[in-house]
């Protein structure tokens, strides 16, 4: 069985709901604390052992290809103030055992049509599609996690999360069986289906792990009455011939497409970054007037170990 080496970023999207901030940059390069959402994404890919990373791009995201090259200027004016920890701080955005390659959507025509434009590059063998609006955070990282699970079931897995009955509208969400604790076998999936409609409450966090079969699938559908392709339905289609499995993750999904979402990621980070953790916790305690506020649990849990999965490599 081939390994997963290979992952799809789609990052070619306009962004509405970070307007104007995102009116000439991409939403992908929007940053919590120090670092911009991409490279989260592309880390947590890395660490799941990915070394091909390709990336969906379209008008206007030349600066995601930016960030992922070298940079001489900035290279040579860190070396020329002596910032050498910097210089290999920018060295390490990419590994050099890692690939970047860039492929253009040249329409907005969904997520599943973004995944298609990927096809050749990927070929015959199974593949990560990484959303990098949802930053996952957990230990081991949550593809790491979702490739373990993909390598012992052989099957395509979807990182998926339980939501508020309301949220419904904003997921993929699935319908199946639990095999053990964290393992659900999938029975069908609805793209973002109203609560009364939504077939329980797990729903698609931005993570999947599938097999190459789901380009057939991707190819036979018609764009939806949004003029898009859903990835979404092709896994449904998919899902009527082989196995397809739903995963709940350890760790905490931040829905940095959204605005609270992309606050709360800030503000956890930032109660365990190196530089800022002491002097940002004191000055939001005393913010909250002394009051032990909901954040502060979030972050404390962040700090503490991640409930283990059973025979997950750490
Ligand atoms: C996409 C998928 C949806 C999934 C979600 C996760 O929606 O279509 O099935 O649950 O990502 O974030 P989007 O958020 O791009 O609208």
């Amino acid at each position: 069985m081939l390994g997963v080496r290979k992952a799809v970023f789609p990052v070619a999207g306009i962004d509405t709901s970070f307007l104007p901030a995102t009116k000439a940059s991409p939403k992908e390069m929007l940053p919590v604390i120090d670092k911009p959402l991409i490279q989260y994404a592309v880390e947590e890919a890395i660490g799941a052992g990915i070394t091909e990373l390709i990336f969906v791009t379209g008008r206007g995201k030349r600066v995601i290809e930016d960030h992922f090259d070298k940079s001489y200027e900035v290279e040579q004016v860190l070396k020329a103030r002596g910032k050498q920890d910097l210089v290999g701080l920018v060295q390490s955005i990419k590994p050099s055992h890692v690939e970047c390659i860039y492929v253009r959507q040249a329409e907005p025509l969904g997520l599943g049509h973004a995944v298609l434009c990927a096809e050749k590059l990927i070929g015959d063998e199974p593949f990560a599609v990484v959303l990098a609006d949802d930053l996952l955070d957990g230990t081991p990282p949550i593809l790491a996690q979702m490739v373990h699970i993909f390598s012992h079931y052989d099957s395509s897995v979807l990182a998926v999360e339980e939501f508020e009955s309301c949220e419904s509208t904003s997921h993929g969400v699935i319908d199946g069986r639990h095999w053990d604790e964290r393992v659900i076998s999938v029975s069908r999936i609805v793209e973002k289906p109203s609560p009364e409609l939504a077939p329980s409450r797990f729903g698609v966090a931005g993570r999947y792990v599938l097999m190459p079969s789901i380009f057939g699938h991707l190819r036979s559908l018609k764009p939806d009455l949004n003029g898009e392709i859903q990835l979404t339905s092709a896994i449904h289609l998919m899902r009527m011939e082989e196995q397809v499995l739903a995963y709940e993750f350890v760790g905490k999904r931040y829905d940095c497409g959204t605005k609270l979402g992309y606050v709360q990621a800030t503000v956890d980070f930032a109660l365990r970054h190196a530089e800022l953790h002491e002097t940002f916790d004191a000055w939001l305690r005393e913010r909250l007037g002394g009051a032990q506020p909901a954040v502060w649990t979030t972050g404390e849990a962040l700090n503490q170990p991640a409930t283990p999965v059973t025979g997950l490599a750490h």
